[in-house]
């Protein structure tokens, strides 16, 4: 497991961001996940002004979310897809290639089977970047997810589903919203992993994911088994470090 701490929020955005486009550059028709949430948007930004800056071809590269919440209209304000469009495929005009989970089915389980289908049909993802959540959870797999598990749909934890609601507070609460998600062993599987945390309140459970002992119940500390992980963390969320 490498990692990497950079000396504050900007510089941790770009060390990020720079990662991505590395990876455009050496594949120009990579398939790259992304993870959604307050981490990442200014890791999105970079990439979107890094390309601004320095004109290269974006045209093929394709594009997904590690998760996606489900049981919502498209339109929805807080979707993953509707955040990664606005903060990274609309800025480089390349939409039409992120590839999502319908937020509406009739079969959600289906809709998660067809999902993993279509990524592995584009061949596979080439690089992850993920989060973690104060829970350890990545992407939605959350405490108690068998490191067994695949793509699918899964109920949110309660902090998740009012952050959630709290981003969109157009949504009624008593509405019911889910989750769409690669599970433990899609992300395993994949060639090249980043993980992303930034600020003090993320130090805690960064070191325990990092340091402490593999376990379901701390989702994110399965990535110390992974060959190929890179943990990018800013000043503070590393201030937690043994
Ligand atoms: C949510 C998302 C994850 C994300 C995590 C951390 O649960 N589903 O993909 O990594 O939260 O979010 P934040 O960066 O806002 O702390």
């Amino acid at each position: 497991m490498r990692i990497t701490i950079l000396k504050d929020e900007s510089a941790f955005n770009l060390a990020v961001a720079w990662k991505i486009v590395e990876q455009i550059l050496a594949k120009p028709n990579a398939l790259i996940g992304l993870a959604t949430g307050r981490t990442t948007g200014g890791i999105h930004k970079a990439v979107a002004d890094i390309c601004r800056s320095y004109p290269f071809d974006v045209s093929s590269v394709r594009f997904y979310g590690v998760d996606e919440i489900v049981m919502v209209p498209e339109t929805f304000s807080g979707s993953c897809a509707n955040m990664i469009r606005r903060e990274l495929t609309d800025p480089l005009g390349i939409s039409d290639n992120l590839v999502m989970p319908p937020t509406l089915a009739d079969d959600y389980d289906r809709a998660g089977l067809a999902f993993a289908a279509q990524l592995d049909s584009l061949g596979g993802a080439d690089l992850q970047i993920l989060g973690i959540g104060p829970d350890g959870h990545v992407g939605m797999n959350l405490p108690g997810a068998p490191f067994g598990s695949e793509t699918r749909f899964t109920k949110l934890s309660g902090e998740l589903e009012e952050r959630i609601r709290k981003s969109a507070p157009e949504y009624p609460k008593d509405a019911p919203l889910g989750g769409i998600t690669l599970g433990i062993r899609t992300i395993m599987r994949m060639p090249k992993l980043i993980l992303a945390a930034k600020g003090a309140a993320k130090a805690e459970i960064v070191e325990r994911a990092v340091r402490g002992p593999v376990t379901e119940n701390l989702p994110a500390s399965v990535l110390q088994l992974h060959p190929c992980v890179e943990v990018m963390l800013d000043a503070d969320a590393a201030s937690g470090l043994r």
